[in-house]
């Protein structure tokens, strides 16, 4: 017995995520591209994993490299979201969607604004499937954004966490004939 593509991709998007750009580098390039397919696998040691489609133009980077940034996006780079995965938008994501980066600890491009970053060196690929996992060694992690909140990801759209609440008034509340008294 075997799921149906669509009817696995419905199952899967019930499984709200959050959103990554893992950024590698190109020579002294950085390259990046939108994940969502990253886990965290193993405390100690702490290892982590991303799954890519073995298509993606930034596999041979990955590859050649043996290494990654993760970069946790918050709630207002939706906008780096989709140019990483490729909308077409100016700057594109051939001049790095025109986001703003430095190189980490260890040399590897992260970018600005991010609530979290962590930065990883591969050690097992492993074919699985349509994609590519890459387990990798956390060398540095960064937390620079703790309050700031994450951009969400669910049946195929963005999704924000709700702030809004409502509150009991202790005082006297305004009734209709008297606003503003
Ligand atoms: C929210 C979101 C999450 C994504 N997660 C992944 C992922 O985990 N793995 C992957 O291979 N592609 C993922 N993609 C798709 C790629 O980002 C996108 O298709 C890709 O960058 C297209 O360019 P390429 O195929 O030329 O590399 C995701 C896209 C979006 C919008």
């Amino acid at each position: 017995m075997s799921v149906h593509p669509a009817e696995f991709r419905a199952a899967i998007g019930q499984f709200a995520t959050g959103v990554t750009v893992v950024t590698a580098l190109d020579g002294d390039k950085p390259v990046g591209i939108t994940v969502n397919a990253f886990a965290s696998m193993s405390l100690e040691p702490p290892l982590v994993a991303i799954a890519l489609d073995r298509r993606r133009y930034i596999v041979p980077m990955v590859e050649a490299t043996g290494r990654y940034a993760v970069n946790v996006l918050a709630e207002d780079q939706q906008w780096l979201s989709d140019c990483f995965a490729g909308a077409n938008v100016t700057p594109s994501r051939a001049a790095f969607c025109g986001a703003s980066w430095f190189p980490g600890q260890t040399g590897l491009p992260l970018i600005g604004g991010t609530t979290a970053s962590l930065e990883c060196r591969v050690v097992q690929r492993i074919e699985l499937g349509d994609h590519l996992v890459f387990v990798a060694s956390v060398e540095a992690a960064t937390v620079a954004e703790p309050d700031a909140p994450p951009l969400l990801y669910h049946r195929r759209r963005y999704l924000r966490i709700e702030r809004a609440s409502t509150a009991q008034v202790a005082g006297k509340p305004e009734s209709a004939g008297d606003a503003g008294d």
